[in-house]
């Protein structure tokens, strides 16, 4: 029979004095109820901050199911405006725009019974409908706050607000003492790549890798050889966190393809007669679900799509600059190459996460889920952050070892 609970003897107490991360229990991974309380509270175009879409979607098109979230439907007007509506007509509440289509039509057509509305969510009418103004006024589409910065569509009250302007600005601030704020704009970058992939797992388990560098040099060589984890730098707001990492002096020397990437980086700037940068990457998170990732000549927008408790899709674009194919040929594809060989290795780390956690649940181990590495460079804060985010967005008890918050730098 196993016993209801094992305390395993290798989890040794946190030493005293030293932050002790809180990590979330059991109970918060891939469960139904709790997943429907994230849909409302983190999830909630309405609500917000929600990342729903790049600039980039919309090029060429009036109108498009978000990329992020198909469930807000953007129009882009003539002049430039974007709004989020729900992609949902007001007639029988059929989503009006397919998951990832974009269209290009004068006004939004709902195709089952051909009722319209205009970019600005009016409603224009339906086929043998006779309405007065007033009643073809309620018929609009219902609209949520978008905020834009740097080409990415935010939508919910509170991307408006104060924290989260808070935090933009401190991206802002965060490049400019970087000295790259030119990395942040990649409107005229190109689209090499757009794609998905289904993950098995509570979504959450991927911002914890994400917000964990503790595992790129035992686990990516290639990477780990690209960019130089010992010169990690943290950036914290209130729901974002950034990591800077220089270029390694290894030159990607431990995987061809990361070392292709540094070889074409050198050929790329020295025919653009530019200095090479010598910073590797800087990556971002914004919670809930959105990591925007600039690289030294690659930019990757990936956005966690939830499917349910206990699976998500991972939807990734990536951006090179417009002149990298035709100074240096085959660079982008090589650089994507790159990325994709981390991006396996990084699938078989979440996925190995919820086989863990379901593991250690059925063999009854009462012990924390995580034990974050918080010495030295701190290399697992960002992952501690996101817990520590987590759990007041959710407005969870603050039970388990650890303070209430942590003296984050
Ligand atoms: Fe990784």
């Amino acid at each position: 029979m196993v016993p209801s609970s094992i305390r395993s003897p290798h989890r040794p107490d946190p030493p005293p004095g030293r932050p002790q991360a809180r990590s979330l229990g059991f109970e918060a991974y891939s469960d139904p109820a709790v997943y429907a309380d994230e849909r409302a509270r983190l999830f909630h175009p309405a609500v917000g901050p929600l990342f729903i879409s790049h600039r980039s979607l919309l090029d060429g098109a009036g109108h498009a199911a978000g990329e992020a979230d198909d469930r807000v439907l953007l129009t882009s007007e003539d002049g430039g405006t974007v709004r989020a509506f729900a992609n949902v007509c007001t007639h029988a509440m059929r989503p009006l725009v397919a998951s990832r289509e974009r269209l290009s039509q004068a006004c939004v057509t709902c195709p089952y019974h051909l009722w319209s509305f205009r970019r600005d969510g009016s409603f224009i009418g339906g086929p043998g409908m006779v309405l007065d103004p007033t009643q073809r006024d309620a018929l609009g589409l219902r609209e949520f706050p978008l905020v834009q910065w740097r080409g990415n569509f935010f939508a919910g009250a509170a991307a408006a607000d104060e924290a989260f302007q808070r935090d933009l600005a401190l991206v802002d601030g965060a490049f400019v003492s970087l000295g790259r704020s030119d990395w942040l704009d990649f409107a005229d970058w190109r689209l090499i790549a757009a794609e998905e992939e289904v993950y098995q797992g509570d979504w959450k388990s991927f911002m914890e890798v994400y917000g964990d560098c503790y595992h790129v040099p035992p686990f990516h060589d290639g990477l780990a050889s690209f960019a130089d984890c010992d010169t990690l730098q943290w950036t914290f707001g209130d729901s974002v966190h950034l990591q800077a990492l220089q270029l390694s002096a290894e030159q990607g020397r431990r995987s061809p393809n990361y070392r292709a990437w540094c070889d074409g980086l050198q050929r790329y700037y020295a025919l653009r007669g530019e200095p090479e940068p010598k910073l590797a990457v800087i990556w971002s998170a914004f919670y809930p679900n959105l990591m925007i990732e600039f690289y030294n000549g690659l930019r990757v927008i990936s956005v966690l799509v939830p499917q349910g408790p206990t699976a998500y899709l991972n939807r990734v674009r990536y951006y090179v600059p417009a002149d990298m194919e035709a100074l240096v040929p085959g660079l982008p594809a090589t650089i994507l190459a790159a990325y994709r060989e981390t991006e396996v290795q990084d699938k078989a780390l979440n996925e190995s996460r919820h086989l863990g956690l379901a593991r250690a649940q059925e063999l009854g181990l009462d012990a924390a889920t995580y034990l974050p590495n918080l010495s030295g460079p701190q290399p697992e804060l960002g992952t501690v952050h996101f817990h520590t985010w987590w759990r007041r967005r959710m407005d969870w008890p603050a039970e388990g070892v650890g303070p209430a918050s942590l003296p984050l730098p």
